[in-house]
């Protein structure tokens, strides 16, 4: 990983910001600005198209098929991929100032600012522009995705010529079949789809216009409408026309200085594969008109009041590191635009950002994303549960074409076909299917949420759990094994008992015994018998979890450790990451780790490792693991902290944090990485605030590293919502509405009540040996010097602190498990 030098954007704790353009860095910083809601996604594009990093508008779901050839086929392999298509361009607001179009390219940029302000959830540019033959303009504007109207988009825009009245051109338009560059070599790039949509329908009339395009394989159709509210000077004229791929809207007028001309621009999207045209054209045409009704002042506000509510939930404040409060605040914001409005649309491995991985879902979802939503903005955690409820079927279908039972959720999609080509990193991969149950059983435990279960919860476990005991077998020793399967590391491919699988597939296994029993009318529907449901259990019971007693540390699967080491000495730091330099051949017959594994397993399963096992195992694994994937250093860092490692920890957390503002994989131009975003979540709130949730209950450990003084996070669980704030010697417990909640301290049970906070002390750490990682592939030391970059702008209020309502009450730490006693609960009299 490259050393982060300094901040890529000025530190501010709710904005990143940008205050020169630099055209090598466009397609970058189109992905960071990005706006999107879940349903729909703008990349940060200038207003006037050009010049572009990379044009993209996605909805959310919405896909194009593409064949999957290959030159060796086999039974099973899916024959059909599908990829994200770039929709039609509402972003576009053209100029012409005195007959010279607007462009920064030429002429003089004398200012230009770019905003994206986390708390009104909108994104600003200011420029001062002179053109060619000296023509001095304002230009500003302003954009939003709406979190309320989930069809809507609006972007005020603004020009002020600054040296005498000009006359003005302003074409505000909507462009389908943009011409994209063409893409690179990286296999995680996009597929390239020339011209994928047919027009179906344009319509352009004073101030509004449409245009609806089919998709040619997938069947499916979209329409994107816009309409205008336009202040200028009195001679302004208007006039509209359309072509197949283009709709556009012209406002022409003679603006004097100091005067504005001034256009607010309200975008509507939707899509369907089943309704109708009309029904589509209509249902914009009604999103339209409840924007220009709710008005520009209006969806602001509206949009104000949805992330003030957001980040009372989900703020995480940290005192300390100026840098990383705003990559947290930066991170949780990307996260929410996934997932807010996706209902029941996949949420994709860089959201609506960019094209990166043809704009699949993975694993990445349920495992990292899903998390994060479950304790901030439950709905939006149980809306991505119920899409993979609604491709259960195709899931099905895929497991019996396996020779398996139950259900096998793909490795990648969009719609819920399997699109990986390559199956030992991708049908192998079963243990998205444990991924899914995981996510399923942590929403369900903290959302108490009965009607989902019923639903679509106990479903999805029964499925997932069929598969496994299909999958696996009980040996002649009795134990229960599941071969020839691929983990999370991508370096190691069809391994036998990979223990991140078999100890996720145990959990899976127990959930849906224990959901099957807990709904007794429900299991008849879905066929489940007693014995079936002890016979997931013998296999849980049975699992086979491999350990290597010679080197005390478990394989990431069987035979792991047998395997020659990768030669670390040798690789050239441009050799990373190494799927781009190396054969998969190569990688997999060699211990090397592409991603946490096992010490992934240690995370989501701590509860089958003992404290010196994950020591032991941790120190063995750091070793080995390069992290050519954003997914890792979240883990890293969990465990890292666990274990009392707190300052690799840090360093873990700032990688994952910075991921995308400091473009550490050089691949943030084709989207932010949304898993790694949620992972900073992970990482201060399961690394420093040591929550563990592997019973249903939520349980604390917390540590600070020595650069923070402070660390505050918010959980909402079960109608409560819980605040945590952790300082170097002690942590304390407020909970903030809903009635009392049983939680763990280092292991000794609490009852916080909304009476008063609990604070504890937080137990000494003993030294250990650090760690070390493969030659040149630590982490970035994140000095003090970095944590102390302070916002300098005055602009950047600082960030409010939480403060309990009533003075703590503090107790010693203790490692017992024993009851909290009523004193300690200090219950309302
Ligand atoms: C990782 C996978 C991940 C995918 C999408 C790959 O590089 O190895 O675990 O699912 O990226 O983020």
């Amino acid at each position: 990983m490259p050393v982060i030098r300094h901040p890529a954007f000025p530190v501010a704790p709710w904005a990143v910001r940008e205050t020169e353009l630099q055209l090598d860095r466009l397609a970058q910083t189109e992905s960071l600005f990005a706006l999107a809601n879940g349903h729909f996604g703008l990349r940060a594009n200038l207003d006037e198209g050009e010049p572009f990093g990379l044009p993209g508008t996605y909805l959310g779901g919405f896909y194009e098929i593409r064949p999957l050839p290959y030159p060796e086929g086999g039974y099973g392999y899916p024959e059909a991929g599908q990829a994200v298509v770039n929709v039609t361009n509402g972003k576009i607001v053209r100029l012409l100032v005195d007959d010279e179009p607007f462009d920064v390219r030429y002429g003089e940029l004398r200012r230009h600012e770019r905003e994206l302000d986390l708390r009104a959830g909108v994104l600003r540019r200011n420029v001062e522009w002179v053109s060619p033959t000296g023509r001095a303009v304002r230009v500003s504007s302003t954009r939003l995705v709406s979190f309320s109207q989930r069809a809507v988009a609006a972007i005020l825009y603004e020009v002020e010529p600054l040296d005498g009245e000009a006359p003005v051109v302003v074409q505000s338009e909507l462009v389908a079949n943009e011409r994209l560059p063409s893409g690179d070599d990286d296999p995680r790039a996009a597929a390239a789809l020339a011209s994928p949509l047919r027009s179906e329908l344009f319509v352009a009339r004073h101030t509004s216009a449409l245009l609806v395009h089919s998709t040619r394989a997938s069947g499916l159709t979209m329409a994107a409408a816009m309409a205008h509210v336009i202040d200028g000077p009195p001679d302004t004229d208007v006039s509209a026309e359309g072509f197949e791929d283009l709709v556009r809207v012209a406002i022409t007028a003679s603006v004097a200085p100091g005067r504005r001309l001034r256009i607010v621009k309200f975008l509507a999207y939707g899509w369907s594969g089943q309704r109708s045209l009309p029904a589509i054209r209509d249902q914009v045409a009604a999103a339209l008109s409840e924007a220009r009704h709710t008005g520009w002042e209006g969806l602001l506000s509206q949009q104000r009041a949805y992330l003030d509510d957001f980040w009372d939930r989900a703020d995480v404040e940290i005192d300390g590191d100026p840098e990383l409060q705003q990559a947290v605040r930066f991170a949780l914001f990307h996260v929410l635009q996934a997932g807010a409005r996706a209902e029941q649309r996949a949420i994709a491995a860089k959201g609506l950002t960019g094209p990166g991985y043809d704009g699949h879902t993975f694993w990445d979802t349920e495992t990292f994303v899903l998390p994060v939503l479950t304790y901030t903005a439950p709905r939006a955690a149980r809306d991505a549960l119920r899409w993979r409820h609604l491709t259960l079927d195709l899931a099905r279908e895929r497991a019996r074409t396996l020779g398996l039972q139950g259900a096998a959720f793909p490795w990648r999609t969009i719609r819920g076909q399997e699109s990986s080509g390559y199956w030992p990193a991708g049908t192998a991969a079963f243990h998205v299917n444990a991924d899914i149950a995981d996510a399923v059983s942590r929403y369900q435990a903290a959302s108490g949420d009965e009607e989902f279960e019923r639903e679509a919860g106990l479903e999805l476990l029964v499925e997932t759990a069929r598969l496994w005991r299909s999958l696996g077998h009980l040996d002649t020793q009795g134990r229960f094994r599941i071969d020839g399967v691929t983990g999370p590391d991508e370096y190691s491919a069809i391994a036998d008992n990979n223990v991140y699988t078999n100890l996720m597939a145990q959990r899976n296994l127990r959930a849906a015994a224990d959901a099957a029993e807990r709904h007794p009318d429900r299991p008849g529907v879905l066929a489940v018998s007693q014995d079936e449901v002890a016979a997931w259990r013998d296999a849980a019971d049975a699992m086979f979890v491999p350990f290597d007693a010679d080197l005390g540390v478990h394989p990431q699967a069987e035979g792991f450790t047998q395997h020659e080491v990768w030669n670390f000495e040798t690789a050239r730091p441009e050799q990373y990451p190494l799927l781009r330099h190396v054969p998969y051949f190569e990688l997999y017959r060699k211990q090397v780790v592409k991603q946490a594994d096992l010490v992934l397993a240690m995370h989501l399963r701590g509860d089958a490792f003992s404290a010196e096992e994950k020591a032991r195992n941790f120190a063995y694994y750091e070793r080995l693991t390069v992290r050519d994937s954003s997914l890792s250093a979240t883990t890293q860092a969990v465990i890292a902290a666990e274990i009392g490692e707190l300052d690799l920890a840090y360093d873990y957390f700032a990688e994952a944090a910075l991921m995308d503002l400091n473009d550490l994989e050089h691949n943030t131009h084709d989207g932010v990485h949304i898993a790694s975003l949620a992972g900073t979540w992970i990482a201060a709130v399961s690394g420093f605030g040591g929550l563990r949730d592997h019973d249903g209950h939520l349980s604390f450990a917390p540590r600070l590293p020595a650069a923070l003084t402070r660390l505050t996070f918010r959980l909402s669980f079960r109608g409560r919502r819980l605040l945590v704030a952790v300082e170097p010697e002690r942590a304390t417990y407020s909970l903030l509405d809903g009635p009392p909640l049983e939680i763990a301290h280092f292991g000794r049970q609490m009852r916080v009540t909304r009476a008063r906070p609990i604070a504890l002390q937080i137990p000494a750490l003993s030294p250990r040996e650090p760690a070390t990682q493969p030659p040149g592939r630590a982490p970035a030391r994140r000095s003090r010097s970095q944590a102390q970059i302070v916002a300098h702008d005055p602009r950047d209020r600082p960030p409010e602190q939480t403060k309990p309502r009533s003075p703590a009450i503090t107790l010693p730490a203790d490692h017992g498990d024993r009851r909290s006693t009523d004193e300690d609960t200090a219950e309302a009299a």
